[in-house]
């Protein structure tokens, strides 16, 4: 069939003006801060109608997000997931909820779709509702903030009051950034048609979130997505969640570490802990819900006595805890990326591929006169094998906060691979220096 040129001029003078007007963002962007007491990251989103303003605590890993619906939660434009529902499907929902038999509102109807919230850090869960609202972030070009974009209908699930309990003051609920088709990432990219990539960049006073492609430009014009290195990330097949449903995997993001090196000397070690086993345990994972980083007991010690090795030279004094090893910081000389001390290597998938940490990821200034290796150990897994009594911890390495802190890391869900910079310091910029003002 020939197309009239007439029609064809009139559909593009029709939609140049539809096109600018729906110009949809190319990518959203965060606050992160961290909480002083708990050292848990939080983020601020908006939600609702009349909007307002909230702060979750980020689980990177974490299912979906959730939000406190029985205290405060008011809302014209809130509406529960009903039972058999694509939504439902999508969140690996456990079934249909009849059960509630107080007054109807956020958090409380029938027919509804019933799925388990999780307090990241105490695993308590509660089988709550599915809902949607108005969910809004500010749009980003990449180098400032710009205006809302707002998705009307946010898919995330209503957690209880009592949920909140352990975390930072302030913050009603979660944002879990994991692997789910429910994710924010998944959902925020389907609305505004945007790349399935988000990215964190922590820091100790402000860091930023963002979902979307970059680039991510920071001060002084830093283009940071530029050459990083990138990792596959791996899934675990068993999920971590207090409930889960039979077969579901981990949302975790898991990477492969497969030596760790000291002043570029191997650090011998397990291979088997190293790789993720059938019933889910080993391996590497990311964590923004452990400040620093956990190790099992036979990695920790071996990481230990050969960083101790390489600063024999250096005084040390006793350690305090959680850190195991310590030394006096006026002994310690200081560099562009923290104190001066060994880099320790992650080695990836090749030997040439590492995520190198320098002195300010793997030094904690415990006090004015302590320098501390930032890593603690996680005990050992029983047999046969069970989380590390005191923990959850199911991972042989969880990379935790501190050592994350002014790295940018790109979660490209699209390629199913983490590009990493390692340190900005390097870069002559940090995480803080986004340029976000409002
Ligand atoms: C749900 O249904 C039960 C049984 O019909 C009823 O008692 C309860 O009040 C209903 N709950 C809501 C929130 O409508």
């Amino acid at each position: 069939m020939d197309s009239s040129p007439l029609l064809l001029f009139s559909i593009m003078f029709l939609s140049f003006p539809l096109i600018s007007f729906c110009q949809k963002p190319h990518a959203l962007v965060s606050p992160v801060t961290k909480d002083p007491s708990t050292l848990q990251y939080i983020t601020k989103v908006y939600q609702r109608t009349p909007l307002v303003s909230l702060n979750l605590v980020m689980d990177l890993g974490g299912r979906y997000l959730w939000v406190d619906c029985e205290k405060g939660y008011v809302s014209s434009t809130y509406r529960h997931v009903r039972c058999g529902s694509a939504e439902c499907s999508l969140a690996n929902s456990y079934g249909c909820d009849n059960s509630c038999f107080s007054k109807p509102g956020p958090g409380c109807n029938n027919n509804t779709c019933g799925v388990f919230p999780e307090n990241s850090f105490d695993h308590n869960s509660y089988g709550r509702e599915l809902a949607t609202d108005v969910f809004s972030l500010p749009s980003t070009d990449g180098y400032k903030p710009g205006p809302a974009a707002t998705d009307p209908h946010f898919t995330f699930s209503c957690g209880p009051t009592a949920l909140l309990q352990g975390l930072a003051h302030g913050t009603v609920g979660i944002i879990g950034l994991g692997r789910i088709k429910i994710s924010p990432l998944e959902q925020l990219a389907a609305t505004f048609s945007f790349q399935r990539t988000f990215a964190i960049c922590l820091s100790n006073s402000i860091g930023f979130m963002f979902f979307g492609g970059g680039p991510y430009v920071f001060l002084p014009g830093i283009d940071v997505s530029k050459s990083l290195v990138y990792t596959p990330l791996l899934v675990n097949p068993v999920s971590p969640a207090t409930v889960s449903l039979k077969g579901e995997k981990s949302t975790e993001y898991f990477i492969s570490v497969r030596t760790i090196k000291i002043n570029e000397k191997p650090v011998k070690l397990n291979p088997s802990l190293l790789t993720i086993n059938k019933k889910g345990f080993g391996g590497t994972k990311i964590s923004t819900v452990n400040p620093y980083t956990l190790l099992e007991s036979s990695i920790y010690k071996a990481v230990l006595s050969a960083f101790a090795t390489a600063l024999s030279k250096v005084k040390r004094v006793a350690p305090v805890a959680p850190f195991g090893l310590c030394f006096d910081t006026k002994s310690i000389g200081s560099t562009r990326v923290g104190p001066g001390v060994p880099a320790i290597d992650l080695v990836l998938q090749s030997e040439s591929v590492y995520w190198r940490i320098f002195g300010a990821n793997s030094m904690v200034a415990v006090s004015d006169k302590v320098l501390c290796l930032g890593f603690v150990n996680a005990g050992t897994f029983t047999n046969p094998m069970i989380p590390i009594a005191g923990s959850d911890q199911m991972a042989s390495i969880i990379i935790g906060g501190h050592q994350l802190e002014d790295n940018f890391l790109v979660f490209d869900q699209a390629k199913s691979r983490l590009g990493f910079s390692s340190s900005l310091l390097f870069r002559q910029t940090t995480c803080s220096n986004f340029n976000y003002t409002t």
